[in-house]
């Protein structure tokens, strides 16, 4: 298995802008990527470094295609927390991309249509980048514990543990949706470069866990120990609990 590239940084900004870095580096090298976007509170830094960098001139990101990672189930689209949305906001937007550059996932979760999905992916030759956070139960896009790298694009219940964290956007865990559409593992090993970020002392342990411990469905970050190009980026925080001075 490839060794994945890990990079401790300071704090959360430098996260942000050496994220932006590698993402812009790729962008730049191939105008017509085909991204996955995650959403979620921690690439949103590495989000507002590339929207700077386009409205300076230096990312002309205007060409590229955009996959939407993950949704929850049953939230219309103009929901402000739809995920979909959320990626239009803080990525497509400030970018520059048009909306018809946008690929959802199969918000309903209907299996023939996330099969499709996963057929078009593979027969365009998969994804050239993915940017992904991960959850503290160690969960890529709403691929919950367990999921192993034969993980389809699914419909998935959510786990308490994704279900409280995001508490705070849906006013208490009980209305929280139960359910979500994600790419599925399979579907991210299939993308050139993985750029995974992850801050904060909550993540503490599980990035080591996913990026130098077993491969195992039980934190299934794990499993993108085997994808081709894995690039972790993480704050200091995250990595050994240590504050920046
Ligand atoms: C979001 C997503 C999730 C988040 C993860 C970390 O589209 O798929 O896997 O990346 O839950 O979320 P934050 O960054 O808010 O800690």
């Amino acid at each position: 298995m490839p060794e994945p590239a890990i990079t401790v940084l300071d704090g959360y900004l430098a996260l942000s802008r050496a994220a932006a870095d590698v993402a812009a580096g790729i962008l730049a090298a191939i105008p017509r990527a085909r991204v996955v976007v995650a959403t979620g509170r921690t690439p949103m830094g590495l989000y507002r470094e590339l929207a700077a960098r386009a409205s300076r001139g230096v990312l002309d990101a205007s060409g590229i295609t955009v996959y939407q990672l993950d949704e929850y189930v049953g939230i219309p689209t103009d929901d402000w927390r739809s995920l979909l949305g959320w990626a239009v906001r803080s990525f497509v937007e400030p970018l520059g991309i048009p909306l018809g550059s946008v690929i959802p996932v199969p918000a309903d979760g209907d299996p023939a249509a996330c099969a499709a999905y996963d057929r078009e992916v593979e027969r365009s030759g998969g994804y050239d980048l993915a940017i992904l956070g991960i959850g503290t139960n160690g969960h890529v896009g709403f691929n919950e514990p367990p999921s192993d790298a034969s993980a389809p694009t699914r419909r998935v219940a959510l786990s308490s543990a994704s279900r409280r964290s995001n508490a705070a956007y849906w006013g208490g865990t009980p209305h929280v949706p139960r359910e979500a559409v994600t790419i599925g593992i399979a579907g991210l090993l299939r993308s050139r470069t993985i750029l995974l970020v992850a801050s904060g002392k909550s993540k503490r342990g599980i990035v080591r866990r996913a990026v130098l411990g077993p491969v195992t469905p039980e934190v299934p970050a794990s499993c993108l120990q085997a994808a081709p190009d894995l690039r972790v980026l993480v704050d200091r925080a995250a990595w050994d609990g240590s504050v920046p001075t």
